[in-house]
């Protein structure tokens, strides 16, 4: 389909099951996750830090996207709200440092709100102090990659959306150390004769799925490659990269986005654009097209583009993020409410962890979550992206 047509597919609407919505995606969506009392009623889900710091992105681009909107208030109000809920724990930076990077996606939410002027709680301000805190208490292996989490010399993909933009947005950034873990991912967990990454590695080797020269683990995990590539966009647009002449961290930032983004269209799937829970093996039994990996990439191609990350001249990328966008909103969106505008997301993979087989088998038999806030963030998000477009 010619970028022409997936325009013009845009405007007439058809993209939606019944006709063209008043409002757009993001607000429905956040409107629905709003009913839903997401993010303050606790999901009692592993990944808490990372739902509560994606919607507390999703909801702040919402805002500053849409600065008129009526529900502005409400939306402040709810953020405030969200992010007072998820700070309850974290107030112990000794403690938190034994938590998920998760947390630091968090804190940038925290710092955001506060520097929008939006009210948050004195117990959300102490836990984004302690959160930063612990940046320093972080253990990393002896290489100096981050953990992940409590995981012995472990380092996963995943924690990169939280921690290197907020790295790159402290007043003095230490470039070196955010180029290094870069680096240290890309090394161990590089597959053969392709982009795409793997969901982790384990320096020490000694993990059951550990590959034995690299250490990584045996599988390209598309969210986790969705959480990597996205936070390669938020990193380079904290580092004011696009505004600033020659630095090795923007260069190597931009080559590894172009390198992954550009597998990525290969593998997106041939007849509805979107891409599989494990993205390495479309189509193979047992794997599925995963709606929060699809939401990340539509949102890490268009925002990459938009901020000059990634070359305009090319229009490979929107393409293929329009037409993965037309597939998620026809076939991840859900009518909840007959045409009332309430609408959830289905075809969202629960949380995959590396404390596990790591096995093809593991990968596609996890539970798909309806309504999960890690899909319907990334949606918004990537909605938000494509509301930016003009035809
Ligand atoms: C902070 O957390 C650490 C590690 O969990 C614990 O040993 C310490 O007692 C805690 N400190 C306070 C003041 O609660
Ligand atoms: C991490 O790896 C280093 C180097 O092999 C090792 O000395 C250390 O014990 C490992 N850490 C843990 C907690 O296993
Ligand atoms: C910056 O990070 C590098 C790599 O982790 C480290 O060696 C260096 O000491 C850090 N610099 C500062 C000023 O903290
Ligand atoms: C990588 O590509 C080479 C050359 O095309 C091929 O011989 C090799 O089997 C490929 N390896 C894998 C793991 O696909
Ligand atoms: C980025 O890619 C270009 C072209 O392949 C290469 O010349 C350059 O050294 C790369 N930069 C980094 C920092 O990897
Ligand atoms: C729309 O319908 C859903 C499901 O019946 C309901 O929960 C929700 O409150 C309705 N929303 C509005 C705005 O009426
Ligand atoms: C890792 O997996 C084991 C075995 O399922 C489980 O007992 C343990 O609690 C897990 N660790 C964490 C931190 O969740």
């Amino acid at each position: 389909m010619h970028l022409s047509t997936l325009y013009a597919a845009l405007a007439a609407g058809i993209i939606c099951t019944a006709a063209r919505p008043k409002t757009p995606h993001s607000r429905m969506m956040l409107n629905s996750v709003k009913i839903r009392q997401q993010g303050i009623i606790s999901s009692g889900g592993a990944s808490v830090f990372l739902e509560s710091g994606i919607l507390a992105q999703a909801i702040l681009d919402t805002i500053a996207q849409y600065p008129e909107n009526n529900a502005r208030a409400s939306d402040e109000q709810y953020l405030a709200a969200v992010l007072d809920e998820a700070s309850k724990p974290s107030r112990n930076a000794t403690f938190l440092a034994t938590r998920p990077l998760d947390r630091f996606l968090l804190a940038s939410g925290i710092d955001r709100a506060s520097r929008s002027g939006i009210r948050v709680s004195a117990a959300t301000t102490a836990a984004s102090e302690a959160i930063k805190a612990s940046l320093s208490l972080q253990i990393r292996n002896p290489d100096g990659g981050f953990w992940y989490y409590v995981y012995p010399n472990w380092s996963y993909l995943d924690g990169m959306v939280s921690v290197l933009p907020y790295m790159a947005a402290l007043p003095q950034p230490n470039e070196t150390d955010i180029d290094l873990q870069i680096s240290l991912l890309q090394s161990h967990c590089k597959i053969a004769n392709s982009s795409l990454l793997v969901h982790g590695y384990d320096w020490s080797r000694k993990a059951a799925w550990a590959n034995s020269v690299t250490g990584g683990s045996p599988y390209v995990w598309g969210r986790s490659l969705g959480w990597f590539l996205a936070g390669m966009v938020q990193t380079y647009e904290a580092l004011n990269c696009a505004n600033t002449g020659y630095r090795p961290i923007c260069s190597h930032i931009r080559n590894s986005t172009i390198q992954i983004s550009s597998a990525l269209v290969e593998y997106a799937d041939p007849t509805t654009g979107a891409w599989w829970q494990l993205p390495a093996f479309p189509g193979r039994p047992g794997n599925y097209l995963e709606s929060s990996s699809t939401a990340l990439f539509i949102f890490s191609f268009l925002k990459g583009l938009r901020i000059g990350l990634i070359p305009a001249p090319s229009k490979m990328f929107k393409e293929a993020a329009i037409r993965a966008y037309l597939y998620a909103v026809h076939s991840f969106v859900v009518d909840l409410g007959h045409g009332n505008g309430t609408i959830g997301y289905g075809g969202t993979v629960a949380v995959c962890s590396l404390n596990s087989t790591a096995t093809y088998e593991y990968y596609t038999t996890q539970p798909i979550a309806p309504n999960s806030l890690l899909g319907e963030a990334a949606f918004i998000l990537a909605s938000l992206e494509v509301e930016k477009l003009s035809p």
